[in-house]
């Protein structure tokens, strides 16, 4: 019988339960060290002492065309020597091993998500789209590939080198390598469109180059939509089809979610108002860990340590990750454990997106 506060080896990373902190965007200046660095060691101290067994960073930038900031702010991430940066971050993994926890970075490029640039340039994407009005994309050429491909890399050798835990790769939520894999926004027609093994060949290209610049030990994770809650999307067997390919090429855990985020419709955070709504995306992450020997990590509308509980023992799901609950009770793991299981306060209002990166429903 699985608890949620089973000490296990979860993706090579020893952690003390089976709870984990899904990505949160930061919504922070660029600043490392400075006000960025007590902002995130104030966040992810509270985290780390409210009694979640790992954090997964916010989005962090591959490079300067990301669209989000560049590894808190090292120059688009080239691995050059930063001495203030690496103590600033030794600070941060301080506040967060000082309780146990530990601390993965989620490496991201942004893609077509996010509006043009500010010199008037047109992001980067799988295809030449306008989905959404003013937000234009432009195919990707062979040598972008390959650059972006290099600068994963060393996006993920900085983050190693800085004296983090883990790397996870962003593969979801209709950004970069996530839109090449749904056929919503992928429509080329070369190696790197079509079927799955096609969608699925930067994914792919990235994990190798990046499991092999980091070594085969340090931890590895990647989190993949398993649906994308839109007409065309990425089907459940192609998702287990990719996570079977990265689990080959080394990847040691894999999260599942969904969505790309085209508004209400196709957004992974979803309103949950009973135990009948939580785990937005269980089923799917129950398939692939059935489906793979890696762990996985089940993330979306978990609420209540039952619902959790359950989930863990009716599959081979390994652990749950949780964002907007955590954010407006960071000491919500510690409050289980000590015996009073309500279920998380969030109301899943969705305030939290946008700066401030704060719980807005219980602020007045
Ligand atoms: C404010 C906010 C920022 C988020 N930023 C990220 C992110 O940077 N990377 C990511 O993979 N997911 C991000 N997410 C999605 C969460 O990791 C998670 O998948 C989603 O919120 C569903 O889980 P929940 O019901 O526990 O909130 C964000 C969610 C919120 C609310």
């Amino acid at each position: 019988m699985k608890t949620l506060f089973d000490s296990i080896d979860l993706g090579r990373l020893p952690v003390k339960n089976r709870i984990v902190r899904s990505a949160t965007y930061e919504y922070l200046p660029a600043e490392l060290p400075g006000e960025g660095e007590e902002t995130l060691i104030a966040r992810y101290g509270a985290l780390a002492a409210g009694g979640v067994g790992a954090i997964i960073t916010g989005m962090m930038g591959i490079n300067g065309d990301s669209h989000v900031v560049p590894m808190m702010s090292k120059p688009y991430c080239y691995g050059h020597e930063d001495p203030s940066f690496d103590a600033a971050f030794a600070n941060i993994m301080n506040a967060v091993h000082a309780h146990g926890s530990k601390l993965v970075v989620q490496i991201n490029h942004c893609g077509i998500k996010l509006g043009p640039y500010d010199d008037g340039s047109i992001p980067l994407g799988p295809s030449d789209l306008e989905l959404v009005p003013g937000r234009p994309g432009r195919a990707m050429s062979d040598y972008e590939i390959d650059q972006t491909v290099r600068d994963f890399a060393e996006a993920a050798l900085q983050s190693k080198s800085s004296g983090a835990d883990g790397v996870q790769l962003h593969a979801a939520h209709g950004y970069l390598l996530s839109q090449f894999l749904s056929p919503h926004f992928n429509k080329r027609t070369d190696q790197y469109g079509g079927p799955i093994e096609n969608r699925a060949r930067f994914l792919l290209r990235v994990a190798t180059r990046v499991r092999a610049t980091l070594g085969a030990t340090f931890p590895l994770w990647v989190k993949i939509n398993a649906t994308d809650l839109e007409d065309e999307s990425i089907t459940l067997e192609e998702c287990i089809w990719v996570c079977k390919a990265l689990e080959e090429i080394g990847i040691d855990a894999i999260e599942v979610t969904g969505g790309l985020g085209n508004g209400k419709r196709s957004s992974p955070s979803r309103i949950v108002k009973s135990e009948a709504d939580e785990g937005s995306f269980t089923a799917q992450a129950e398939a692939v860990a059935k489906a793979v020997s890696i762990p996985v990590i089940s993330v979306g509308g978990y609420r209540s340590p039952q619902v959790l509980e359950r989930v863990l023992n009716e599959s081979d799901i390994a652990a749950i990750s949780m964002a907007r609950p955590l954010l407006s009770e960071p000491g919500l793991v510690a409050r289980w454990q000590k015996g009073d299981i309500a279920p998380a306060r969030c109301i899943s209002c969705n305030r939290c997106f946008g700066q401030p990166l704060t719980c807005k429903a219980f602020a007045d």
